[in-house]
């Protein structure tokens, strides 16, 4: 059983938004031609350093720090659960991804993305309350979550909404991000057990150490988390550009 909270920091006004083109920095892929895949990926690809430090135009937040109000992790129960809320979460490493692989199936209405990223880092303020791998853990204060080597795989389904204006919008439903075992992975949290210094110690030095356990414990919890974080932000852009305008969609 596990519960995931995503608060986004990124919800400014957008009441009186106008039906937007794409930004000129993109240019739009021909949905009917024989190598639309190829240009997708290009697309994707390119894309990314024009939006890395955010784009409020489009309401793309920045990605790099992206910066997650709160985001909280609820898995098990009981004696074996264990609590995780994070805020202020500064997420660093999205500017160096390798966008692998990207295929917009679109009878399916099915997008896939393959990513891989040299190293991903969280600094956050933590709060957690329960079990790691049956020992018990508590504490609140700074945390750093160091990843190497990360390759994740998001998926999601979309859907079109008619807005106000007649014209039909993406919307995304459903979605999913996961990713494979990191390379390595290295944690702190720093004040464990109100601040007792061997309790503390013991403990991050436990989950270093075992930290493959770790992750397969907390990492699907997290993976959900920034999955429907990146939902909203998708959900955001495409609240803004109009189907009609996503792609050229001459017949070729
Ligand atoms: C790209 O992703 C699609 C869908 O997940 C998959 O079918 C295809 O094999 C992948 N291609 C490469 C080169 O990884
Ligand atoms: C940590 O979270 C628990 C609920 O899970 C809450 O009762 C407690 O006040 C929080 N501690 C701090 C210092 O915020
Ligand atoms: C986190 O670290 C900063 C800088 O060292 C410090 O000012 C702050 O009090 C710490 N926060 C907590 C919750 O311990």
């Amino acid at each position: 059983m596990q519960r995931i909270i995503v608060l986004a920091a990124f919800t400014s006004c957008w009441l009186f938004a106008q039906p937007l083109k794409l930004p000129e920095y993109i240019k739009p892929c021909r949905r009917y031609a024989p190598d639309v895949q190829e240009c997708i990926l290009k697309t994707v690809r390119a894309t990314i350093p024009h939006v890395v430090n955010g784009d409020p135009k489009y309401r793309v937040p920045p990605l790099d720090p992206v910066l997650i109000d709160r985001l909280e992790i609820n898995q098990g129960s009981g004696s074996v659960g264990m609590s995780i809320i994070a805020h202020d979460a500064f997420l660093r490493g999205v500017r160096n991804v390798d966008v692998l692989n990207v295929t917009h199936n679109f009878e399916k209405r099915v997008v896939d993305f393959d990513w891989f990223f040299p190293e991903v880092r969280i600094d956050c303020i933590y709060n957690v309350t329960g079990r790691a791998l049956l020992l018990p853990i508590e504490g609140y204060g700074n945390g750093t979550i160091i990843l190497g080597k990360v390759r994740a795989h998001y998926t999601y389904h979309w859907d079109t909404t008619k807005k106000k204006d007649a014209k039909d919008y993406y919307l995304i439903n459903s979605a999913k991000l996961t990713f494979d075992l990191p390379e390595k992975m290295s944690i702190n949290l720093e004040n464990l057990f109100h601040g007792n210094k061997l309790l503390g110690d013991n403990m991050n030095r436990f989950m270093n150490e075992n930290w493959k356990e770790i992750i397969k414990d907390v990492g699907p919890g997290m993976a959900d988390a920034l999955g429907e974080y990146i939902r909203q932000v998708l959900n955001n852009i495409y609240s803004l550009v109009p189907v009609e305008n996503s792609f050229i969609f001459d017949k070729v």
